[in-house]
């Protein structure tokens, strides 16, 4: 057993071991995009991949705008264009899913990543006491998808009663009957035992299965379920109470997301406009209460788009508060602190906040029964093996398509719940792995954990075989709360999660361990000698192993959020003040304007929060379509020169977006490098460029990020000596303020050449004069096209010449942290009006960007 004695040691040895060990960096990464790019277009699915609409191209008025394409979101966007009569734009301030975030395996490596806002709670002195400055963190999906593409994609309802309680609390409609069938609706059962059953349905957009792989200690874990006396049964079904393997959203042991179920079939609609990198500032609300448009940024520049019919705020269950005080709506004395008109005030916005609190750290020791070397529950040392690749990349199999933080889960019942009621009190998840089996490579820097407390609780046992069973609170009495952290819209707001606030949370929480210790004990696991971790959190050193005091002092250590924040927007009767939308989601006091997320749960469900998110937004669907419908559409349509018809039957307008999209070239590298900008990149190697069919079995070796760029011949911005802002005459024409944007902009770049369609130019005429200079002056203009099906960048460019009869503008400022983004940029002469002229094609997030030296 540890002792403090090597406390000062031992931290250190751990931090040194995980800098410098050889596990999933950057490197990896890349192998493993590379490997998909040539292997399995089927993940890639260019085909159906939504595109983002060119900020040029958008309209001025929608009948509907959605802010924000996550869980709910993207059903919106969906469900609303199957009316070709409305348009619809979704703003979503992230980018497209990345192809890695579809393997099941990398699901911890994507916290922290650049599709994750980061955000992380303000310190509390009774919880989350062992993560660093006693912050949890709380990942929230930056990306098309939302939050679906950072899940572990457990696929949970919760329980009817969580519904019938929604509904006598005053939510007319929103009983377990009412809701069940929008639950069907999405639905497509994959697992055959259950798609006779009345609770389920196949043919929706939404797949449902148990995850691919499966680890022998997880049958194990369910063997000693049934011996404590549960049943194995369909917890998404007639009864909750009882343990299950995963059900998952995933299509053929892939990620399904919202996006890849909702938006990538709605992609082609002509009506459904998707732009990303588009953050929503605030909802602009006129003089008679009623939301009229948003006010959102793309690559620093600023737009206003108007509504006819309705604002939808779909930004989860952080960003949909804060975008609402930022609007004015919300606790008037709160706004007005932060210089913040209070257009209606709202003391409920932000308030309400739930979250499924669970204890981490409670991992188990046991002997692998197998006597031939093969792992008995997940190893991160074995699972980052070539073989693992060949196995995922050509056979379809293995490893890669683990999810090993919940292969199985259960729904039990404490003392303080009547087990008649079926209504369990507590979930369990069940890994067959533990944070000592990675390294510290995937729990601990997900959670936040410190240093000293992974040292002290697994340095000595790491890698040896354990599983976790992780107990969670399905109800929790403690209520928390977001405030604003000041009026910038780029500011993070303050969370207060206040987990075990209410006393009773606790009691209820180290009953749940004690159920754990229960399965534990069970002949199927005493028959592998399973025994918990003998090591204690460095905090709670002093009390005995599994002691009351011990397990309340690790809950309180060891805190981790279930990643399910709700209800701070919360739905509700009139009469209750504390209500932000009525039954139908609208917003009290302001007309136009619904939230369609998360936020809206009066109460948390008990269960995962995806599932019953879709659900949410599916009925909201039909809502939205059945208040509309016997509205004239007069004063609530957009006028015909804005609202795109004639646009459509332009089609020649829509070249553009041909030309600025399909043809950019895959650079996998600054891809993958943008997406995991935290993972260390100097032990790992990957010989990518050996990579190809045939020749797999060179083990991959190390090559420096250096070296990958030269291979290349793409050269790391900041290594170039000659890139020094400003380019030319033509950007300080065209300068934009650079204060808006915090920091220091040390580059501007103008994107790649758009096309200036004189018949909607009238459409800029409110952004500031000067910003729409013409260049070149003259027609014809050569510039390069790099063929996207044609990775390989040494490809011959085929000059684009524009026909004759189109101008081109010189577009925006797309002023830009170059800094904190890893570019690449090649260098190219090409012909122009003026004559031969040297520019640098820049690559960012898969947009080419032209910048005149
Ligand atoms: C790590 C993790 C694991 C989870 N595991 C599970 C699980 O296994 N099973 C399960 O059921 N649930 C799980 N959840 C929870 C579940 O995924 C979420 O509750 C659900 O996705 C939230 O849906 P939402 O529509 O409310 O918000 P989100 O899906 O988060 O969508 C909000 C969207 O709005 C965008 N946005 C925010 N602000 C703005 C703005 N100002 N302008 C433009 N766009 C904006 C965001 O980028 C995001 O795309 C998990 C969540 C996380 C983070
Ligand atoms: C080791 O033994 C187990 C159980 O018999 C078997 O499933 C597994 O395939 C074996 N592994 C190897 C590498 O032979
Ligand atoms: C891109 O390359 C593919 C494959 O070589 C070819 O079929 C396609 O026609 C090319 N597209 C264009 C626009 O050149
Ligand atoms: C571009 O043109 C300049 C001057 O005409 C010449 O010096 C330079 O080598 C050319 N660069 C390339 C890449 O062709």
């Amino acid at each position: 057993m540890s002792t403090y004695g090597q406390m000062s040691i031992r931290p250190i040895l751990s931090n040194t071991r995980i800098m410098f060990g050889l596990l999933p960096g950057l490197g990896a990464m890349i192998v493993l995009r590379m490997a998909i790019h040539i292997y399995r277009p089927d993940i890639e699915d260019a085909e159906h991949r939504v595109r983002d609409h060119p900020f040029e191209h958008l309209y001025d008025c929608y009948d509907f705008i959605i802010v924000g394409g996550g869980s709910a979101g993207a059903v919106l966007a969906n469900r609303l264009t199957e009316n070709p009569e409305w348009t619809v734009l979704l703003l979503e301030a992230g980018q497209d899913e990345n192809v890695l975030s579809e393997l099941p395996v990398l699901f911890p490596v994507l916290q922290t990543s650049s599709i994750d806002w980061q955000f992380v709670t303000e310190p509390g002195d009774e919880y989350c006491l062992s993560m660093v400055d006693k912050r949890c963190k709380w990942p929230r999906g930056k990306v098309l998808g939302g939050s679906s593409v950072l899940n572990a994609m457990l696929y949970i309802r919760g329980n009817r009663r969580d519904y019938d309680n929604w509904a006598s609390m005053g939510n007319t409609g929103w009983s377990f009957s009412d809701v069940l069938p929008y639950f069907l609706k999405s639905e497509d059962m994959r697992i055959p035992e259950y798609q006779d059953s009345p609770f389920h349905s196949t043919g929706g957009p939404l797949t449902i299965e148990y995850f691919k792989y499966e680890q022998p200690i997880t049958r194990k874990i369910l063997e000693a379920g049934q011996q404590l006396g549960y049943n194995i049964l369909d917890v998404n079904g007639a009864y909750q109470t009882g343990f299950t393997r995963s059900h998952a959203t995933v299509r053929d042991g892939l990620r399904c997301s919202t996006a890849k179920a909702f938006l990538r079939p709605a992609g082609k609609r002509l009506n459904l406009h998707v732009s990303m990198h588009s953050l929503v500032e605030k909802v602009l609300i006129d003089e008679h209460k009623k939301a009229y448009g948003v006010q959102f940024t793309k690559h620093g520049q600023h737009r206003i788009v108007k509504a006819s019919k309705e604002v939808i705020l779909s930004a989860g269950a952080i960003q949909s508060p804060q975008l609402l005080m930022l609007s004015g709506i919300g606790d008037a004395r709160h706004l007005k602190e932060n210089g913040i008109y209070p257009i209606v005030d709202l003391p409920g916005v932000g308030k309400n906040l739930q979250d499924h609190v669970a204890m981490g750290g409670h991992s188990f020791l046991f002997d692998n029964p197998y006597d031939n070397g093969t792992d008995y529950c997940f190893n991160l040392i074995n699972a980052y093996m070539l073989n693992t690749l060949i196995d995922f990349a050509v056979h379809k199999k293995g490893y890669l398509y683990s999810m090993m933080e919940a292969e199985a889960m259960a729904f039990v019942n404490t003392k303080f719940q009547d087990a008649t009621e079926d209504y369990p009190d507590i979930q369990l998840f069940i890994a067959p792995t533990a944070d000592n089996m990675d390294g510290g490579w995937f729990g601990k820097r997900a959670n936040g954990l410190t240093d000293e407390t992974y040292a002290e609780l697994y340095e000595d046992i790491l890698y040896d075989s354990s599983f976790s069973i992780v107990p969670l609170l399905l109800r929790p009495r403690s209520r928390g709360f977001l405030k604003l952290r000041d009026a910038n819209p780029y500011s993070p707001p303050l969370i207060y999660p206040n987990y075990y606030s209410d006393p009773q949370d606790m009691k209820v929480m180290v009953e749940g361990a004690r159920i754990v210790q229960a399965i534990v004990e069970q002949p199927a696991l005493r028959k592998l000698n399973a025994r918990p971790n003998p090591n204690r959190n460095p905090g709670c050193a002093d009390f005995d192993l599994m002691s009351q005091e011990h397990l309340e002092c690790q809950a309180r250590h060891h805190t981790l959020t279930i990643y399910h924040p709700v209800g701070t927007c919360a739905m509700g009767p009139v009469n209750i003040p504390e209500s932000v939308v009525d039954p139908r989601l609208r917003v009290y006091g302001i007309s136009n304007l619904r939230v369609v997320d998360g936020s809206i749960m009066p109460t948390i469900v008990s269960g995962n929060t995806n599932a019953p998110i879709i659900m949410i937004a599916e009925k909201a669907s039909d809502m939205i379509k059945e208040d509309w419908s016997d509205v004239a559409d007069y004063g609530n349509s957009c006028p015909p020169i804005y609202n795109g018809r004639q646009h459509q039957e332009n089609k020649e307008s829509d070249e553009p977006s041909k030309i600025n999209l399909n043809h950019i070239d895959l650079d996998v590298f600054s891809e993958t490098s943008n997406i995991f900008p935290h993972l260390p990149t100097d032990k790992f190697e990957v010989k990518a460029t050996k990579l190809k069919k045939g020749n797999i079995d060179s083990k991959p070796h190390l090559i420096s990020r250096e070296y990958e760029a030269k291979y290349k011949e793409i050269i790391p911005i900041h290594k170039s000596k000659d890139l020094k802002p400003p380019y030319g005459p033509e950007f300080q024409q065209n300068h934009i303020n650079p204060n808006f944007l915090p920091g220091n902009i040390p580059y501007y770049l103008t994107p790649y050449p758009y096309w200036n369609i004189p018949q909607y130019s009238d459409r800029y005429n409110w952004l500031p004069q000067g910003n729409y200079g013409q260049y070149p002056k003259q027609n014809p203009y050569q510039f390069n096209v790099m063929n996207r099906s044609r990775p390989n960048l040494k490809q011959k460019k085929r000059p684009y010449t524009l026909p004759a009869n189109h101008k081109l503008t010189p577009v925006q400022n797309y002023p830009y942290r170059v800094d904190q983004t890893p570019l690449f940029y090649e260098t190219e002469n090409i012909s122009t009006p003026k004559g031969q002229k040297c520019k640098a094609w820049l690559y960012y997030n898969g947009i080419k960007y032209e910048i005149v030296l």
